[in-house]
């Protein structure tokens, strides 16, 4: 089971981003996405691409991100660009263990890097919570995110040139 959490949000400033991180998190086989500000809105386009293009994740908001970090029983994982680089240090992850993988907006209270397992850098560059997501959950799942069967009502075939949708 793999958690995203998202803190910081600012439904009016974070609103295209925070639906990027939920695109990513369920695209690239994460469970759920925990999102510490109600948004109604976002959690609205995440389940219509949800009913659309296939059921098994979840979101909400409005969830508090300190009890989230105090009550989890799994792994816990912080992407920052301050962290251990992941090169280095993804090998240590307990992969069987669930996994909560926190992404942050602006700047993370000191709390997040000390009750996650690890910080990881994916590089020491400051980069995006979108693509930090993306790329350790390919790590994660060693690529074969990408070929999961999401089993929706829109299904995407490959296509040289144009689109090809199947629906049910
Ligand atoms: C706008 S960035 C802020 C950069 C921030 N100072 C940091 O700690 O990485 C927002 C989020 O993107 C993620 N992020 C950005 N660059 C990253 C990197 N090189 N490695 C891992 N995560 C990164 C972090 O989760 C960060 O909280």
């Amino acid at each position: 089971m793999i958690t995203i959490l998202r803190i910081g949000h600012r439904p009016g400033r974070d609103k295209r981003i925070t639906t990027h991180v939920g695109l990513v998190a369920r695209a690239f086989n994460a469970d759920r996405l925990l999102v510490d500000t109600k948004d109604i809105k976002l959690e609205d386009t995440l389940n219509s691409v949800i009913t659309r293009f296939g059921d098994g994740f979840e979101v909400k908001s409005g969830i508090s991100w300190r009890k989230t970090l105090k009550n989890w029983t799994g792994n816990i994982v912080h992407l920052t660009m301050y962290g251990e680089h992941i090169d280095k240090i993804f090998k240590n992850i307990p992969i069987n263990s669930d996994q909560l993988i926190v992404v942050g907006s602006e700047k993370v209270p000191r709390e997040v890097y000390e009750r996650a397992h690890f910080n990881i850098a994916i590089g020491h560059q400051p980069h995006s919570e979108v693509a930090a997501l993306a790329i350790f959950l390919d790590r994660f799942f060693g690529g074969s995110e990408l070929n999961k069967d999401f089993n929706g009502k829109l299904n995407i075939q490959d296509c040289t040139q144009g689109k090809i949708v199947l629906e049910k």
